[in-house]
C-alpha cells in the first residue's frame, strides 16, 4: 500500500503490511497474532511529523480510534479525553466549542491527538505537556493497557518518553487533557500578543485566542493539503550563555530567549534565513519562502531530496555559527 496520502510530506512510500486501527479493542486483537506482533512496527497519526526515507519494511498501523468526553477532573480542572485517531485541530475546536478554554494556543497544529505528546507539540508559549493529565498506551510486549501520568511521560522540548529506546514500542489510545476552570489567556509570545493588540482586544477570549493564532499560522506557514511539508524541519538549537554571549559578540542581530535553566534557545528559522537559504530549492525540495525552518516539497520530492537539502542547511548552519541543528520530524 501507498502511504504518499498518509504523510504531510506527500512523500510516496510503500508499506510491507497496513492496518487501519479504529478501536484499542481491534488494535489488540490484531497483536494478539503472534504473526502480526512479531513483525517490525511503525504507528502513524496525522503524519505530520514524519519524513519517509524509503519504503517502509513494517507494519503500518494507522491510528483512526475515536471518540471525545467530558470528565469530572477535580477542583481545579476540568478534564477531557480524546482517542488517539482524533484530529488535533478539530479536538481544540471542540474543547472551545464546549467553553473549555486552555488548548486554544496549540490551535491549527496537524496531525492527532495521539501523536500531541510524542513530540510535546509545542506553540504560541504553550506545550503539550503544560495541559497534560495522563494517557492511555498499549504496551505490545503485554498487550495491556497502561495508564502514564506527566511525569511518566517525561516531557521535553519537542521530546518525550515515546521518543526515547525506552519508550519507543509504546502505543498511545488516548489522552486526557486537565483544562483550566479559571482560564487566564496565554499571551507571552509577543506575536500572538501583539497580533490581539492590532485588532483592539484587550481581554480576548479563548475563542479569540485561537482565532489569532489561527491566522498568524497561516499568514507564516504552509498548509500541507496544499504544499507538502512536516512543520518545522530543525529544533531551535539550545546553548550555553557563554556560547549565546560569544556568537552575540559576533551577531549582534541573533535571535535568543534566556531558558529558565539559564541556557539560550537561538531560533533555527533565523539562523538558516542569515545564511540564506530563504526561498531556496535543491530538486523538488525546497525552503519555504515566509518561514526558514520549513522544508517543503515542491512536488514529487522523495525523502532522500529532502534529506539532502537538510543536510546542506545543517552544514552551512554549522560552518558560520558553529551550532548543529538536529532534524525535529522522525526519519523512518
Ligand atoms: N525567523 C527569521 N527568519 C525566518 C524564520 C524565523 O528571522 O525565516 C526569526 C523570527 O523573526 C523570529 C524567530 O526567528 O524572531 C522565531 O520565529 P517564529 O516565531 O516563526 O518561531 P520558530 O522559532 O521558527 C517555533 C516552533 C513552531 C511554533 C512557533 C511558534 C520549533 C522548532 N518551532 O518556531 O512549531 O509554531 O515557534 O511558537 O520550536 C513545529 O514544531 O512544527 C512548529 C511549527
Amino acid at each position: 500500500i501507498s502511504l504518499r496520502s498518509f504523510n504531510t510530506f506527500g512523500i510516496e512510500a510503500r508499506a510491507r503490511d497496513y492496518l487501519r486501527i479504529t478501536s484499542t479493542a481491534q488494535l489488540q486483537a490484531a497483536l494478539a497474532d503472534p504473526a502480526r506482533a512479531a513483525m517490525p512496527r511503525l504507528v502513524i497519526g496525522g503524519g505530520s511529523n514524519l519524513l519517509l526515507t524509503r519504503d517502509v519494511d513494517a507494519l503500518v498501523l494507522h491510528m483512526g480510534n475515536l471518540g471525545k468526553e467530558i470528565l469530572p477532573g477535580d477542583a481545579t480542572h476540568v478534564h477531557v479525553r480524546a482517542a488517539a485517531g482524533e484530529n488535533w485541530h478539530e479536538f481544540v475546536q471542540w474543547t472551545l466549542a464546549q467553553g473549555l478554554g486552555g488548548l486554544e494556543n496549540l490551535a491549527l497544529i496537524p496531525g492527532t491527538v495521539g501523536a500531541a505528546p510524542i513530540q510535546n507539540i509545542g506553540a504560541y508559549g504553550l506545550e503539550t505537556k503544560d495541559v497534560f493529565h495522563n494517557l492511555t498506551v498499549l504496551d505490545p510486549a503485554t498487550n495491556m493497557l497502561v495508564t502514564m501520568d506527566r511525569a511518566a511521560c517525561r516531557f521535553g522540548y519537542r521530546d518525550s518518553i515515546f521518543k526515547q529506546p525506552d519508550g519507543r514500542h509504546l502505543i498511545i489510545t488516548d489522552v486526557t487533557f486537565a483544562l483550566p476552570r479559571a482560564w487566564q489567556p496565554n499571551l507571552q509570545y509577543g506575536e500572538l500578543a501583539g497580533a490581539l493588540q492590532e485588532q483592539g482586544i484587550t481581554a480576548p477570549t479563548a475563542r479569540q485566542v485561537a482565532d489569532a493564532v489561527i491566522a498568524v499560522r497561516r499568514r507564516k506557514l504552509p498548509d500541507p493539503a496544499v504544499i507538502g511539508n512536516a512543520g518545522s524541519f530543525f529544533k531551535n538549537p539550545v546553548v550555553t550563555a557563554e556560547q549565546c554571549a560569544a556568537l552575540l559578540a559576533r551577531f549582534p542581530a541573533l535571535v535568543h530567549h534566556r531558558q529558565a535553566d539559564g541556557s539560550e534557545k537561538l531560533a533555527a528559522g533565523w539562523l538558516i534565513d542569515q545564511c540564506g537559504w530563504k526561498g531556496r530549492t535543491l530538486g523538488a525540495a525546497g525552503v519555504y519562502p515566509k518561514q526558514a525552518l520549513v522544508l517543503v516539497n515542491n512536488g514529487g520530492a522523495t525523502g532522500a531530496d529532502v534529506q539532502r537539502l537538510a543536510a546542506a542547511i545543517q552544514a552551512d548552519v554549522e560552518a558560520r555559527y558553529g551550532v548543529r541543528l538536529e532534524p525535529e520530524p522522525v526519519f523512518v
